[in-house]
C-alpha cells in the first residue's frame, strides 16, 4: 500500500499563520502538523509516499526532505492550485500505479495513528474504505450514512438535513477503481473536484464502500481553535523529559518537557507543556497545555493554553491565555504608560485587549 499526502491548498481560515508559511508546518506540541501524519503512515507499515504540494512546496520539501527522517521514500508532486481533493487522486495516478493506497489530508492528525483502519483495508480490500466518527454538529462535515452492514449507502456534503452523524475524516483507503470515479465527475458549486463525489460514483456503481469507525480522536487543524485543541490533546500525553536547565529558584509540576539548551530561571512551570530548544523562561509562569517553540523568550510573563513559535517572545505581559503568536513576535507593554496601546500588527491578525 501507497500514501498519497495533501499538502497543498490554501490554508486561509489559518491566517495570519499561513501568510508566513504553509498549515501543513504550524508546529503543535513543537512538531509539525504533516510530520504527527507522517509518522502514522510509517506506523500503519507504508513507506512509499507521494506528498501533494502547491505554492510552499519549498517549505515542505525542505522540512520534510527524502523522507529518511521517518523511514519513509517521499516523490513530491506539484499542483497547480488547490482544485480539490479528487485532482489530487489524478495527479498522484502515476505515482500510485495500480497500488492500493491512503489518501491522508495533511493538516490531519488521528491520535491512535492510522494503523487499526489500515489492517481492516488490507484484510477485507473493499473498493474504498472511509474513517468515519460521530460528531455533534454534521452539518459541517462530509457525511456517511451506512447501511447494517457497515456499507457506505451514501455520501453527503455538508448535508442541511444529515442522515446520519458520521463524518468522514482525512483518511481514505483506495483501491484503484477510484481512478475511473475521478475521471467521471465534474466540479462542484465550489469549483473542486470532490472526492466525496467520486467517492458516491463508486456507490451507485455498486461498489463495495465500507465506513469504519475508529478509536481515538481525530483532528482536522483547520482553524486555531483546533490547533489548539490538538495540541492541549498531544500534550496531555506528554511524559516528563529535562534536557535543558531548571535553577533551584524554579517549580516543576506536572508533566513538563525541557529541550536542550533551554534555560528556567525563577519561574513556575505546570505542565502538560513544552518548552522548545534554547528558548528563555524567566520569572515567569507556565501554565498547562502550553507549546514554547525554539528560541522563545518570557520574562515576567503568564503564557497558558497557547502556542508560540520559534523566536516569540513575551514579557512584562501575564494571563496570555489561548493565544497563538507568531514567528519572532514580540508582545510586551507599551512605552507609551498605562492605558495605551502600542501595535504593529500584520494582515488578518485578531488582537482582544482590554479597553
Ligand atoms: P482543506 O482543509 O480544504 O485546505 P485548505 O488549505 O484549502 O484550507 P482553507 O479552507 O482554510 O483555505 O484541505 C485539506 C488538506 O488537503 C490540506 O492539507 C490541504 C490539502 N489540499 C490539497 O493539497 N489540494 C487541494 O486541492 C485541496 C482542496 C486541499
Amino acid at each position: 500500500m501507497k500514501a498519497l499526502v495533501l499538502a497543498g491548498g490554501m490554508g486561509t481560515r489559518l491566517r495570519p499563520l499561513t501568510h508566513a508559511m504553509p498549515k501543513q508546518l504550524v508546529p503543535i506540541a513543537n512538531k509539525p502538523v504533516l510530520f504527527h501524519g507522517l509518522e502514522s503512515i510509517r506506523r500503519a507499515g507504508i513507506t512509499e509516499v507521494g506528498v501533494i504540494v502547491g505554492d510552499w512546496h519549498k517549505e515542505i520539501e525542505d522540512a520534510a526532505g527524502d523522507g529518511t527522517a521517518f523511514g519513509l521514500r517521499i516523490t513530491y508532486i506539484h499542483q497547480e492550485a488547490p482544485f480539490g481533493l479528487a485532482h489530487c487522486v489524478v495527479l498522484g495516478r502515476e505515482f500510485l500505479a495500480d497500488d492500493d493506497f491512503v489518501m491522508y489530508l495533511g493538516d490531519n492528525v488521528f491520535g491512535d495513528g492510522i494503523h487499526e483502519m489500515a489492517d481492516a483495508f488490507r484484510r477485507d480490500r473493499p473498493a474504498a474504505q472511509v474513517a468515519v466518527t460521530a460528531v455533534d454538529s454534521p452539518q459541517e462535515y462530509g457525511i456517511a450514512e451506512t447501511g447494517p452492514d457497515g456499507r457506505v449507502v451514501r455520501l453527503q456534503e455538508k448535508p442541511r438535513r444529515p442522515r446520519s452523524n458520521l463524518a468522514v475524516t482525512g483518511a481514505y483507503f483506495f483501491s484503484p477503481l477510484i481512478h475511473e470515479a475521478v475521471l467521471d465527475i465534474e466540479p462542484s458549486w465550489r469549483g473542486e473536484w470532490e472526492i466525496t463525489d467520486a467517492i458516491q460514483l463508486l456507490v451507485e456503481r455498486d461498489q463495495d464502500v465500507r465506513a469504519v469507525a475508529f478509536s481515538g480522536w481525530w483532528k482536522d487543524t483547520g482553524r486555531i481553535e483546533d490547533i489548539l485543541d490538538c495540541n492541549r490533546r498531544l500534550l496531555d500525553v506528554a511524559q516528563t523529559s529535562v534536557r535543558g536547565t531548571v535553577d533551584a529558584a524554579s517549580t516543576l509540576l506536572g508533566p513538563v518537557v525541557v529541550e536542550p539548551g533551554a534555560r528556567i530561571v525563577r519561574s513556575h512551570l505546570r505542565g502538560p507543556l513544552i518548552v522548545g530548544a534554547d528558548s528563555v523562561v524567566q520569572d515567569s509562569y507556565v501554565g498547562p497545555h502550553t507549546s514554547l517553540g525554539a528560541g522563545c523568550a518570557l520574562t515576567d510573563a503568564g503564557v497558558s493554553h497557547s502556542i508560540l513559535l520559534d523566536g516569540a517572545s513575551v514579557s512584562d505581559v501575564n494571563g496570555i491565555h489561548g493565544s497563538v503568536i507568531g514567528r519572532s513576535a514580540r508582545v510586551g507593554v507599551s512605552p507609551e504608560g498605562a492605558g495605551r496601546h502600542r501595535l504593529v500588527v500584520g494582515d488578518d491578525t485578531e488582537l482582544e485587549v482590554i479597553a
